[in-house]
């Protein structure tokens, strides 16, 4: 490998110029590793909460910050930004500077991208538990926010990267850069182009600080899907690898003291992985109403990731070849390995997932979760842990204070994330098994949704289980590197190197090779010359042209991706039936969005039996024309709500948020008493009208000057919404001290609307089959209006009063 020795040294030729002395910035690799350290504790620890949260949703108090909807963004921010974050942060300060033998261009973008990039995830915690949340995930930081990102992100960390490779006195530039280079292009590209909004604020003054944060994505349903995964798979790509695989580059041959195994398969794995990974996004959607070519070539891509993945791996473990005796006795080495061995599970488990077949059974269930966790546990949790322990003696000059406690922080890691991730594969097979059962007669199995939660509860405790440990080790961690830091020496020495600038140092340009072939044509010798990649070793020498052909591959494998389902409008049958959503229920999709409910629930129903018959029609593309944002969900801790409206009355609504256990007995869905209480807020809905107006959706009848009647209509049918409910009730809705309440301008009637409105508009055949009578409707103490009563609920009369679907 070619990297700066810690003496220095002027190259190979004689240096042409006079040395230059330079100094490596260490402290922002410092600042970087205690928040790496800080935010793991935050981000695992929400996780736990979280995990605790599902078999008891009663442990959040009924306090809604802390409520699963809410606090699952948070987590899942939390671990990739915060933790993962400042961990390649701290990775590629530290080596960038080595690889490059140059100081960071500017201390000061350095620390502005630290702070930067610390007050933006606070900004995370300060308002996704508020419910200001775009609800994509991964992306779900509001417009203020996103703007923050893309500063930091491109102004800050971009900028001052690209200006220390420019400034670099190494001509070559180590594949580590490679990866680093990939990530910050992409990434900036990716949260750009998912992140077009229109927020509340450009339509006009919004009266209050929620409204003021809430915007519309720019994309509608199934386009806003692809827009989604395309980001959010990519995320995991270009966030969750590739910088870990540069850290692996630069740290593993370090800690191993042995060069990287094969030079020619790190040039083809990275640009394989480059390329192929921007398509595999659609395998998030199979099944779903995008188009089936999509999902086909998503799988396909998705399948063929799986050699440049491995490529990566095999060149990660080989390189411990000779080796393997250290890694008994080194943490670091333990670490790095069950890291790259959870890279290469992951990375074959993930071309697994997304064939068609296969991912029929593992779409919304918890195997998903145990994916994500042998990669962000696993891969980039072992990967960053390693290189904290590799780090620790050299940043803080001392020796890591205990090598037990590191290897006990090693095992009680690996127990908890074997734990966490072989209960969640049982967990999620369980799920997607039973929610398939089809009895002999051809009804459902497990009619219940209820059921299906409750047979993994089990499986629930032991990911807690898995998890404590996995937390443990992590404190103990914390502790490891808290007691090395605090016996640092009192002041740092800072060594100085000298090297000839860039331009003084010596410069043999690379020759190209001749063909050692014979009789052969010159079309074959060629491309043997050409196989010898010697041409690489001349981009290898070019920043920007490397750049630029990162940032080609990146954008031409999106663009072909993306364009088709954008400009083939045909793509998207319309139906005539499908109108836009009214004020109120406009503004009750809000608030589901906000709940994060879709962090529970989907909306999208497949074409296969069992699932049309529990939850009725499978969803069709022109359905979602005017969901901006789109709610498909990734996940289904609760059932389907695709063709909610009409199922439940009212009532039911209102006393299952009120007490989801009661209306169902075994639900962990929690309580949203909460929403009983807090008021409409009549006075933005004008705005958010006008946004989607902007935005495209007709709604003819609120142009201009007739803006404010759509705050006048949405109070009109939170009346009529909330007389029924009282009908239905026979008698208003008291709170659990008895007191009345009247609901006609809280949340909930909102909501409700928005819910009795899903899936009605599309007027077809009858949405489900005659469903059996379940026992569950025996526990139901509420009788179910017939759906002709209210307002919303047109066309699905047929499946009124089952209850089976649930
Ligand atoms: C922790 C996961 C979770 C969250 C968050 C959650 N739910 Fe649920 N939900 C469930 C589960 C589990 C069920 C099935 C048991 C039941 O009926 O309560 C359910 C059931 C439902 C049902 C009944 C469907 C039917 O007809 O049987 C509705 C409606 C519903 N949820 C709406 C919501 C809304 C709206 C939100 C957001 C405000 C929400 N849920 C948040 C887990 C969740």
């Amino acid at each position: 490998m070619q990297e700066s020795k810690s003496t220095p040294h002027t190259g190979h030729g004689k240096a042409t110029g006079p040395l230059e002395s330079f100094t490596y910035d260490d402290a922002i690799t410092r600042k970087f590793v205690t928040a790496t350290l800080v935010w793991a504790v935050v981000g695992f620890l929400v996780g736990l909460i979280l995990a605790v949260e599902l078999p008891f949703p009663q442990v959040n108090g009924g306090l809604e910050w802390i409520t699963f909807g809410r606090l699952r963004p948070l987590h899942t921010n939390a671990v990739i930004f915060a933790f993962a974050g400042n961990a390649i942060f701290a990775a590629i300060y530290y080596s960038t500077q080595r690889l490059c033998k140059a100081r960071m261009w500017s201390d000061m973008l350095s620390n502005l991208h630290f702070w930067g990039w610390q007050l933006i995830i606070v900004s995370a915690a300060l308002t996704l538990p508020f419910g200001i949340t775009q609800s994509k995930e991964y992306a779900e930081l509001e417009w203020p926010i996103d703007i923050a990102i893309a500063v930091v992100w491109a102004g800050f960390f971009g900028v001052n990267f690209f200006m220390t490779l420019v400034k670099r006195r190494e001509r070559h530039m180590y594949v580590a850069i490679w990866f680093y280079i990939a990530t910050i292009v992409t990434v900036a590209v990716l949260h750009i182009f998912n992140n077009l909004w229109v927020p509340l604020v450009a339509m006009g003054e919004p009266g209050s600080l929620l409204a003021w944060f809430k915007s519309y994505p720019i994309y509608a349903g199934a386009q806003d899907a692809m827009m989604q995964w395309w980001y959010g798979h990519n995320a995991v790509a270009f966030f969750l690898t590739t910088p870990f695989l540069g850290l692996m580059y630069y740290y593993l041959p370090k800690a191993a003291n042995r060069p990287v195994f094969s030079y020619r398969l790190s040039i083809l794995h990275f640009w394989s992985l480059v390329f192929i990974y921007i398509w595999a996004g659609p395998h998030h959607l199979h099944f779903s109403a995008t188009d089936e070519w999509v999902q086909t070539l998503g799988m396909v891509f998705s399948i063929m990731l799986w050699m440049p993945s491995w490529g990566g791996m095999i060149n990660g473990l080989l390189t411990l070849r000779g080796a393997w005796h250290k890694v008994t006795a080194d943490p670091v080495l333990k670490f790095f390995l069950v890291g790259i061995t959870f890279y290469g599970m992951s990375t074959f488990e993930g071309p697994l997932l997304s064939v068609k077949s296969v991912n029929a059974l593992s779409h919304y269930t918890d195997w998903t979760i145990g994916h994500v966790h042998a990669g962000a546990l696993g891969w980039n949790g072992f990967m960053a842990f390693g290189m904290i322990y590799w780090l620790a003696p050299r940043i803080y000059q001392t020796r890591l204070y205990s090598q037990q406690l590191a290897n006990l922080h090693f095992w009680l890691a690996t127990a908890g994330i074997l734990a966490y991730v072989i209960s969640m594969y049982v967990a999620g097979l369980t799920q997607g098994l039973m929610w398939r059962g089809i009895t002999e007669t051809g009804q459902l199995a497990y009619p219940d949704f209820v059921e299906t939660t409750q047979a993994i509860m089990p499986m629930y405790w032991i990911r807690i289980a898995g998890g404590l440990l996995y937390f443990g080790g992590t404190l103990i961690g914390c502790w490891n590197i808290y007691i090395t830091w605090a016996s640092r020496p009192s002041e740092y020495e800072v060594p100085v190197f000298e090297a000839p600038a860039l331009a003084d140092s010596p410069f043999t340009p690379e020759e190209r090779p001749e063909s050692e072939l014979d009789g052969v044509l010159e079309i074959g010798k060629k491309i043997d010359v050409w196989s010898t990649l010697w041409w690489h070793r001349v981009w290898e020498r070019m920043p920007i042209k490397f750049t630029v052909m990162t940032t080609f591959a990146v954008v031409l494998a999106s663009v072909m991706e993306l364009v088709p389902a954008f400009v083939v409008r045909s793509n998207i049958q319309e139906i005539a039936t499908v109108k836009p959503y009214s004020p109120l229920e406009l503004t009750g999709r809000d608030v589901y969005v906000s709940e994060g409910c879709y962090n529970c629930h989907s909306q999208q129903i497949r074409p296969m039996v069992a699932e049309t018959k529990r939850y009725g029609d499978y969803s069709k593309e022109g359905e979602f024309v005017y969901d901006h944002p789109f709610q498909w969900g990734s996940r289904r801790i609760g059932p389907d709500l695709a063709r909610e409206g009409g199922k439940q009355s009212h009532q039911w609504h209102v006393l299952h948020f009120n007490n989801p256990s009661y209306m169902t007995q075994g639900s962990i869905m929690p309580e949203y008493s909460f929403l009983m209480k807090k008021q409409i807020d009549f006075k933005s809905i004008p705005l958010r009208v006008a946004a989607q107006q902007a935005l495209g959706v007709p709604y003819p009848e609120y142009e201009g000057d007739n803006r404010s009647k759509a705050a006048d209509d949405a109070k009109a049918q939170a009346a009529a919404i909330a007389a029924e409910f009282v009908q239905q009730n026979q008698g208003p809705y008291r709170d659990d001290d008895g007191e009345v309440i009247d609901l006609a301008d809280k949340k909930v009637i909102a909501l409700i609307a928005y819910l009795q409105r899903l899936g009605v508009g599309l007027d077809a055949e009858p949405a489900a089959e005659p469903a059996p009578a379940t026992p569950d409707s025996e526990e139901t103490p509420v009788a179910v209006e017939p759906a002709d009563d209210q307002p919303t609920a047109g066309g699905l009369a047929s499946t009124v009063g089952e209850k089976g679907a649930s």
